[in-house]
C-alpha cells in the first residue's frame, strides 16, 4: 500500500520551527512570563500589521475572539446577528454566548460565502450585526457587504479563522469589518501548539474594550471596570506564533500552488472545482471541491491511503442548540445541497506535486469505474 495522505500534515511545519519555539519557550520558563508575556505583545504587534490592521488582541481561541468581538459591541439579548448558514458551529455557538440570536442566511454556491443578495432581506430592526464567514480561505463579497451594513446602521464582525492572509479588492481579510477574528487552532494556516486567537481592528477603543473583555475587565490589577472573561492568548502559544509568522506567506503561497496543481490535475474530472474570485486572494485553508456521489468518492479515496474531509455536511441552524428556534427567514437550499456533495480534498503547503497527482489518479479511478459500473446496470 502506498504512503498515506492525510487530509493536513501539521508534522512537517512543526519540526521546521521546533527549534526556535522551544528556545523562545525556554525564555518564558527563565523569566516565569506566562500569563501576557512580552511575546504576546510581540505578536499582536506582528499580527495587526500582517492583517492591515492597527491593533491586534490575543485571545484564548477563535470562538471567544467572536464571542467578545460581539460584547465589544455592545451586541447581546434582544439583538439579531446575520451570519451564513454553513460555518463551523462556533460562529453560531459565540452569538448565543454573547446573548443574541442567529440569523441563519444561505451562501453563494460558487464560492460557499454568504450570499449578499439575501441579506438586506433578513434585516429586521433588531439586526445589530452581521458576521460574514471568509469560508475556506477565500473572502466574503466585503464591497456589498459594507455598503449593506452602512445603510441599514449594522457592525460587520468577520469570521476570518480560517482566512489568514486571504484579499479582497487588495485588502487582507479581518481589516476589512469593525474586527476580525482568527483562530489559530492547530490544524488553521497559521497553527498554535494548542488553542489560540485574535480580534484585529482599526478601532482603538474597541481594541482597549477587546483588552478588558478578555482579562476579567482589568487595566490593573484588582481594579474591574466591566464584566470580562479569562480569554487571554497564552504566552506558550505566542511564541509558537512567533516562530511561525516568519514562514507565513511561504506556506501560503504553497497553498495557492498545491490549488493550481489541483486544478491543472483534475482538470478533466467530474469534480466541480473551488474558483478563485478575480479579486480576492484565496488562502485555500481547505481545497472544497464539488460531487454528486460524494461519500462513495470519499470511500474509493480511503481505499488508495488519500484521507478527505467534509467542511461541513450539516447546515448550522440543524445543530441541536439551535434546531428548536433558530431564525432562518428563506431556509438554506444551498447550505444543504453543498453539506451532501462537498469534498475538502487533502491540502498542506508541504503538499508535492506527485502527492497531487497521486489524488487526481485516484479520483480519476473512482469516475472510470463508476462509469463502468453504470455501463453494467
Ligand atoms: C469558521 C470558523 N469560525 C470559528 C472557529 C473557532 O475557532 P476556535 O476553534 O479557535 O475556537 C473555527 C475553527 O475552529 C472556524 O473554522
Amino acid at each position: 500500500m502506498s504512503k498515506p495522505i492525510p487530509l493536513v500534515d501539521l508534522q512537517t511545519q512543526s519540526r521546521a520551527i521546533k527549534e526556535e519555539v522551544l528556545s523562545r519557550i525556554g525564555d518564558v520558563i527563565d523569566g516565569a512570563r506566562y500569563i501576557l508575556g512580552k511575546e504576546v505583545v510581540e505578536f499582536e504587534q506582528q499580527f495587526a500589521a500582517y492583517c492591515g490592521a492597527e491593533h491586534c488582541v490575543g485571545m484564548a481561541n477563535g470562538t471567544e475572539a467572536l464571542h467578545m468581538a460581539l460584547r465589544a459591541l455592545d451586541i447581546g439579548s434582544g439583538d439579531e446577528v446575520i451570519t451564513a448558514g454553513n460555518s463551523f458551529a462556533a460562529t453560531a455557538f459565540a452569538i448565543a454566548y454573547a446573548g443574541a440570536d442567529a440569523v441563519f442566511v444561505d451562501v453563494d454556491p460558487q464560492d460557499f460565502n454568504i450570499d449578499v443578495d439575501l441579506i438586506e432581506q433578513a434585516i429586521t430592526e433588531r439586526t445589530k450585526a452581521i458576521i460574514p464567514v471568509h469560508l475556506y480561505g477565500q473572502g466574503a463579497r466585503m464591497k456589498e457587504i459594507r455598503e449593506i451594513a452602512d445603510r441599514h446602521g449594522l457592525r460587520i464582525v468577520e469570521d476570518a479563522a480560517q482566512a489568514h492572509g486571504a484579499e479582497v479588492d487588495g485588502q487582507r481579510c479581518g481589516s476589512l469589518g469593525d474586527i476580525g477574528c482568527f483562530s489559530f487552532y492547530p490544524g488553521k494556516n497559521l497553527g498554535a501548539f494548542g488553542d489560540g486567537g485574535a480580534a484585529v481592528t482599526n478601532d482603538p477603543e474597541l481594541a482597549e474594550k477587546l483588552r478588558l473583555l478578555r482579562n476579567y475587565g482589568q487595566k490593573q490589577k484588582n481594579r474591574h471596570d466591566l464584566l470580562g472573561f479569562n480569554c487571554r492568548l497564552d504566552t506558550v502559544q505566542a511564541c509558537v506564533l512567533l516562530a511561525k509568522m516568519q514562514h507565513i506567506e511561504r506556506w501560503t503561497e504553497q497553498r495557492r500552488q498545491v490549488a493550481r496543481w489541483y486544478h491543472e490535475a483534475l482538470a478533466e474530472c467530474d469534480l466541480l472545482l473551488p474558483e478563485e474570485r478575480p479579486n480576492a486572494r484565496h488562502v485555500y485553508h481547505l481545497f472544497v471541491a464539488r460531487c454528486k456521489q460524494r461519500d462513495a468518492l470519499i470511500a474509493s479515496l480511503a481505499n488508495e491511503n488519500i484521507f478527505c474531509g467534509i467542511h461541513y455536511p450539516n447546515p448550522l441552524c440543524t445543530a441541536q442548540p439551535f434546531r428548536e428556534a433558530a431564525t432562518v427567514p428563506f431556509g438554506l437550499p444551498i447550505c444543504s445541497e453543498l453539506g451532501d456533495e462537498i469534498v475538502s480534498l487533502p491540502m498542506y503547503p508541504e503538499k508535492t506535486q506527485s502527492d497531487v497527482h497521486r489524488v487526481a489518479e485516484a479520483v480519476g479511478k473512482h469516475f472510470s469505474k463508476q462509469e463502468r459500473t453504470s455501463e453494467l446496470v
